[in-house]
């Protein structure tokens, strides 16, 4: 695989919505209610999810990157300012993250969060936020792992009748120095690897090499 990460261009758009569909599907087959996923997955999606990528890849405060392999798109992540509190500037978001299915547990995911902190950095935000499904412990595991940490904060995504499925707030911090101490990877590992190297990696301890005063995150953690 030959992994490139890079601003999305509008040509990308139904590429993207493709990955974000497939994606969905695998990752809330029998972890949402089925009233949520036939909503979410609704027959031509991908056409309303592209024009919508459309609509934010014309945005100019919003960046889309995608992850391609040999030129095609297996990969996105959408950044922007944090939508709660326009008033925090130094605040990003991440909207959206999403790989193909056949993609996952490649060192990715990381690749592209690493991107995107980076780019966070360049553009101001000392940290940045992300919303996610509570039953989504895919996607949780991943994010404690790169480094982001649920603050307590969450609220109600989407409720009908008995269904009631909540999403929880994580936060992480764009300092280099807290990104390279909280984020775990393979001691002396590379930012993408293929699959036949899982095998036998030792994972850095983070806890010893935490380093609090790396993080300028203000504030006490939000009221759930
Ligand atoms: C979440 C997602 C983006 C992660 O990307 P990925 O490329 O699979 O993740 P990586 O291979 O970079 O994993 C990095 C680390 O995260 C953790 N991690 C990733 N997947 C995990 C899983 N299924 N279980 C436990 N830990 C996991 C591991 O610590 C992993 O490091 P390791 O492989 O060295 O052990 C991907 O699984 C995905 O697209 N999921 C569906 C869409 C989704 O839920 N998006 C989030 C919406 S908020």
């Amino acid at each position: 695989m030959s992994l490139v990460i890079e601003a999305a261009t509008m040509a990308d758009a139904t590429a993207i919505a493709e990955v974000q569909v497939a994606s969905m599907r695998e990752a809330y087959e029998g972890v949402l209610p089925r009233s949520l996923k036939e909503a979410v997955l609704e027959p031509g999606r991908i056409e309303s999810r592209a024009r919508m990528m459309e609509r934010w890849l014309g945005r100019a405060r919003v960046t889309t990157f995608v992850a391609r392999d040999a030129g095609h798109v297996i990969g996105f992540c959408t950044l922007h300012p944090v939508r709660d509190d326009p008033e925090q500037p130094e605040v990003g978001e991440i909207a959206s993250l999403y790989l193909l299915p056949e993609c996952w547990r490649r060192g990715v995911g990381r690749s592209l969060c690493e991107h995107v902190f980076e780019a966070g950095r360049t553009r101001g935000f000392e940290e940045i936020q992300l919303w996610v499904l509570e039953p989504n412990t895919r996607a949780r595991r991943f994010y404690e792992a790169v480094g982001f940490e649920a603050d307590g904060r969450s609220r109600v995504f989407f409720e009908n009748g008995t269904d009631v499925v909540r999403e929880l707030r994580y936060r992480g911090c764009t300092s280099a120095r807290w990104f390279a101490t909280r984020s775990r990877r393979p001691v002396g590992g590379e930012s993408y690897r293929d699959s036949t190297d899982r095998g036998g990696r030792q994972l850095a301890t983070t806890a010893a090499r935490l380093d609090p005063a790396a993080c300028p995150l203000r504030g006490p953690p939000g009221p759930a």
